[in-house]
């Protein structure tokens, strides 16, 4: 999402600055200014970490410190960082654009997403006339939602609540006709409790984006704990690389009583993603 013809003032870059440094704004694709932007896109077209943001300006004192040195851009790589995150914002409404296409009418129905970042797709739903949409996640974004809202005029809600592994239950959101979630399941060790909170929170529709392997039975894979969330213990530990099959998905929609899955089509002129050997693919959970 490009806001440079909004020509930020100088208080609201500030802003965006200090919530860069926090950490809180990074992975999703918004372009601020000619020289402030964010996204993972370059991170995904070349398989590892990479840089999510490109801020030159960033003071020195802080270029150093382990969390900002891992995000930040080295400038010599700004314009290949540029044309992938637009590449990555132009997969977002395309994801977007097909998930309307499937569920109908934006102005009839509520969306939320689960693990919502910054809220591109909520601010992207809206874009679009949606009735409602919200975003919720295991960290609060709340913050950055009100920034993204003032800036582009629109009322995405972000709601504190997210998916406890502990507990397997997503409480405190109610439920909407659409649901999406995208990179998440990746990072949770208990797929099929998510999906199953996911899929009774959803009256029509349940997208999910994320990695899958080629397994043809019903396979859950994990990667090795990667520490994201310190108070996740044994067995909640898996934060990272969690990978299931297609037919496991397509199984649980049925289970869960969706009548019909459609994936997510590829597009030639998008490259499809993948992360250490594993696609991202995105299915459409349709409750006729
Ligand atoms: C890889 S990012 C993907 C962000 C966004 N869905 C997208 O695709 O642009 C994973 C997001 O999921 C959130 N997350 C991880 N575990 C979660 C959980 N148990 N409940 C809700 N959000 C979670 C993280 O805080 C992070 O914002």
């Amino acid at each position: 999402m490009d806001f440079r013809d909004k020509q930020l003032d100088e208080a609201t870059l500030d802003e965006i600055r200090s919530l860069i440094i926090e950490g809180l704004i990074s992975y999703q694709p918004f372009v601020f200014a000619e020289d402030l932007e964010a996204g993972v896109g370059y991170e995904f077209e070349e398989g590892h970490y990479a840089g999510l943001v490109h801020f030159p300006d960033m003071p020195d004192d802080l270029r150093s410190s382990p969390g900002l040195a891992r995000r930040l851009l080295p400038a010599h790589n700004k314009l290949p960082f540029r044309d992938a995150n637009r590449r990555l914002s132009a997969y977002y409404d395309y994801i977007i654009d097909w998930v309307l296409g499937e569920v109908g009418e934006a102005n009839t129905l509520s969306f939320l997403d689960v693990g919502c970042n910054n809220g591109y797709l909520p601010l992207g739903f809206l874009r679009r006339s949606a009735l409602r949409a919200a975003g919720c996640d295991r960290q609060d974004f709340s913050r950055v939602f009100r920034l993204l809202n003032r800036i582009n005029g629109s009322g995405a809600e972000f709601i504190n609540a997210w998916y406890e592994p502990a507990t397997h239950r997503l409480d405190g959101v109610g439920s909407f006709d659409v649901v999406t979630s995208m990179a998440m399941l990746c990072h949770v060790s208990d797929p099929l409790h998510l999906l199953k909170a996911l899929g009774e929170i959803s009256h029509k529709a349940l997208f999910v984006w994320t990695l899958f392997s080629d397994d043809e039975g019903n396979v859950v894979r994990y990667g090795d704990p990667r520490g994201d969330y310190p108070g996740d213990h044994f067995p909640y530990c898996f934060d990272n690389m969690t990978v299931i099959s297609v037919p496991l998905f397509r199984r649980s929609a049925e289970l869960m009583g969706f009548s019909r899955v459609v994936e997510l089509p590829n597009l030639d002129e998008i490259p499809s993603y993948a992360w250490k050997g594993f696609p991202f693919r995105g299915f459409l959970a349709i409750r006729d």
